[in-house]
């Protein structure tokens, strides 16, 4: 259990998530509509990390998550490892647990699933829980990864699955809820 005095002096909890996966699969429209329930269709490639704290209620106990949102451009690729390093860091010691959200569109998921998979290898640590998300589900016109591929590609890596869309809001908060839930 993760804990910390707050400026109240008063006893909190603090989770880290970390998301990543590809350009435009949607991970920072995940969080945009997680954390502000909005919705951007024309939004921009982010630069770098940015990072957000964001309350939630879990078993009717509120907990804080520092929500790490990264690039997943190619070019921000030495950028965003840097973070990481300093994530197992001081942040580390003060954060005994946290999750990372694997983010994946369905056309981009296989890709997107090694790549972060190797990424949690460098960085692993024991107290890290993993969700691999199919992001988009909104599309199902352009779907090329069934729901049963995922969730194999999911288990053989020991990730939890969900299918999300940060369109229509569908799993947005479970996704983020069930990676919380499993550490707390
Ligand atoms: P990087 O910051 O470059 O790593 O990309 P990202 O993963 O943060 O993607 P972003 O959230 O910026 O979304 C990319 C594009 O996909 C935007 O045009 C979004 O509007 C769109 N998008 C994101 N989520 C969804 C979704 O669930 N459904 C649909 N239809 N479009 C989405
Ligand atoms: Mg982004």
């Amino acid at each position: 259990m993760a804990s910390y005095e707050d400026e109240d002096h008063t006893q909190d909890y603090l989770f880290k998530i970390v998301l990543i996966g590809d350009s435009a699969v949607g991970k920072s429209n995940l969080l945009a509509r997680f954390a502000r329930d909005e919705f951007y269709s024309n939004s921009k490639s982010t630069i770098g990390v940015e990072f957000q704290t964001q309350k939630m209620d879990i078993d009717g106990k509120e907990v804080k998550a520092q929500i790490w949102d990264t690039a997943g451009q190619e070019r921000f690729r030495a950028v965003t490892s840097a973070y990481y390093r300093g994530a197992l860091g001081p942040w580390w010691c003060m954060i005994s647990a946290g999750v990372r959200l694997l983010i994946a569109s369905a056309d981009g998921l296989m890709n997107s699933t090694v790549r972060a998979v190797t990424c949690l290898l460098t960085h692993s640590d024991m107290n890290v829980v993993t969700i691999l998300v199919g992001n988009k589900t909104d599309l199902q016109d352009a779907r090329e990864v069934g729901t049963d591929e995922g969730k194999a590609l999911a288990e053989a890596h020991s990730l939890f699955f969900m299918e999300t869309s940060a369109l229509d809001s569908s799993n947005v908060k479970a996704a983020f809820e069930t990676v919380v839930k499993e550490i707390y």
